[in-house]
């Protein structure tokens, strides 16, 4: 087993999400560019951002610096989707509208996350919170910007 496929079991256990960081399952590397500035360097800060809010989310959860953190991120967040669409838009890229379609469900899911945790955690179907926050980060991150789009071809 490949030390990235052990981080990865590791990682699948509840209590592996809650107590290790975010950074042991992903971190930004110049291999991970595809090739357009912009978007690399949000890639890169998306990254970086998630692993700052899953900390604060593990070892504060109730601390305010959580939402505001949280919010950071989404603002940093929406504006990436809003950039990648427009480019991806002009490039008449496949698959754009399901693209579009998964980053509206972040936005979506997003503003559930951050309402929930402004309500200091009402109506939350899991008691905890930083499961749900490092979720949410994981498939931002490992699910999203790894996966989805390093499918898209973003170079003409
Ligand atoms: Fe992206
Ligand atoms: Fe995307």
């Amino acid at each position: 087993m490949s030390s990235r496929e052990a981080e990865f079991r590791h990682v699948t256990a509840s209590e592996g999400i809650a107590y290790n960081t975010l950074r042991q399952l992903i971190r930004w590397d110049p291999s991970m560019a595809l090739g357009d500035p912009l978007i690399d360097s949000e890639h890169e800060k998306i990254i970086e951002m998630a692993e700052q809010v899953c900390v604060l989310a593990r070892d504060h959860d109730k601390s305010p610096d959580l939402v505001s953190a949280f919010s950071n991120f989404g603002e940093l967040l929406f504006k990436h989707f809003d950039d990648e669409e427009k480019k991806l838009t002009k490039l008449h890229a496949d698959g754009l509208s399901k693209h579009i379609a998964q980053h509206q469900a972040m936005r979506s899911e997003f503003e559930f996350i951050r309402q929930r945790l402004m309500d200091d955690g009402i109506g939350w179907a899991c008691e905890e919170q930083s499961l749900v926050v490092v979720n949410f980060m994981i498939g931002v991150t490992v699910g999203h910007v790894l996966e989805s789009d390093a499918h898209q071809t973003l170079s003409q």
